[in-house]
């Protein structure tokens, strides 16, 4: 079956399609359109909603026509469409959900709304064998707006173990991007100049500061995070010298110990949660699944501490906001939901939810 998935969720427009094949169990993507719209929110130093709403617009309809002409389908192949219909920006999520309700009137075909951060977990069984998934899983999710733990029993069975009080990681990321005047998007840009410091060819360390950052609830005896507290560290410890911030050697360091402080925490509360909740497989998720230095160490931790429990993070091009996960969350929902829901009204009934939970 071919499945259209779209994302308009934040500030990229995305479309998919994906082939399943279910006598080898193959989930294929046979194109992944996204058009980012990083350059108009940049100026702005994070996503203004309406300004997203407007590039969305712009762009949905080219986006989805680029997605089945790269498949090289026509819209007569496609079963399914499948569309974030939460959580994220509301006028953003409304141009995707508008237009696949619109699409599925029009075409006469099922639609089913998915959860962006179940798209995320999804993503990691892109291009795998879907039969050979085995439970439970242990999913870390690390995105913009989420820092989760979540155990999955079985398939679209979701228990919350644990989340942040306050900041979710990359939004931690993206703060302490702005206070080290680093670019925007500010995960990748910290990932960089934490990535210099380290490297093994940067002899000339001309400023070498006694950097602790704090690692918030190391020790707390549940699986919740706090990430507030680090990045005000961050800000503090910068601000008592301020001058250095025109050395890159500086930022470097701060950008390393900042992210090295992340990692540790995130960790260490996943690995304390598969002791006891003993999955067989852990996945990260979200576009926090992008940091190498986090896909190593974790990886690593998984090995050393835990016996029979596998690991994986998405492929690069799924780490990110897409629709191939999208599209890939709605195969397993539709399995699910069988014949028992008549998916062709999804046009009329499906609602926008910023706010809704897994
Ligand atoms: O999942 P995502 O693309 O959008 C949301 O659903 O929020 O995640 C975006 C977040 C941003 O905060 C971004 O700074 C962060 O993921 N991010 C990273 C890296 N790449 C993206 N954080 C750390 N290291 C990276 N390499
Ligand atoms: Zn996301």
């Amino acid at each position: 079956m071919y499945i259209l998935g779209i994302e308009t969720s934040c500030d990229e427009t995305a479309a998919a399609i994906i082939k399943i094949d279910e006598k080898n169990g193959s989930i294929k993507p046979l194109s992944n359109v996204i058009s980012s719209q990083i350059k108009l929110h940049a100026k702005w130093g994070g996503v203004v909603p309406n300004l997203a709403a407007r590039e969305h617009l712009k762009n949905i309809l080219p986006v989805i026509q680029a997605s089945l002409t790269e498949a090289g389908l026509t819209k007569d192949a496609v079963d399914l469409l499948a569309v974030t219909h939460g959580p994220g920006l509301i006028p953003a999520l409304l141009i995707g959900t508008n237009t696949a309700k619109t699409l599925a009137y029009a075409w006469q075909k099922p639609l089913l709304g998915i959860h962006h951060i179940e798209g995320h977990i999804y993503a990691n069984f892109i291009n795998q064998d879907y039969r050979k998934i085995k439970f439970p899983i242990l999913c870390l999710v690390v995105s913009g707006g989420h820092t989760q733990l979540v155990l999955m029993k079985k398939h679209l069975d979701y228990t919350l173990i644990g989340e942040t009080q306050d900041d979710a990681a990359g939004e931690a990321f993206d703060k302490v991007a702005r206070i080290l005047n680093l670019d925007y998007p500010g995960g990748p840009e910290v990932a960089k100049a934490a990535k210099k410091w380290k490297s093994p060819t940067n002899k000339t360390l001309t400023t070498k500061h006694v950097i602790n950052f704090p690692r918030p609830m190391l020790k707390s005896k549940n699986f919740n995070f706090s990430f507030s507290g680090l990045k005000t560290a961050v800000l503090y410890f910068v601000k008592k010298n301020p001058e250095h911030l025109h050395d890159k050697k500086f930022i470097q360091q701060v950008a390393y110990e900042f992210q090295q402080a992340v990692v540790d925490v995130l960790i260490a509360k996943t690995i304390a949660a598969a002791k006891i909740h003993k999955p067989r497989l852990i996945v990260l998720a979200g576009g926090v699944s992008a940091n190498h230095e986090l896909q190593v160490q974790l990886a690593q931790a998984v090995a050393e501490n835990l016996t029979d429990t596998d690991f994986s993070f998405p492929d690069t091009s799924f780490q990110l906001d897409n629709a191939a996960m999208i599209a890939t969350a709605a195969f397993f929902r539709q399995q699910k939901i069988g014949s028992k829901n008549d998916l062709f009204s999804n046009w009329k009934t499906m609602s926008t939810k910023a706010n809704l939970n897994l």
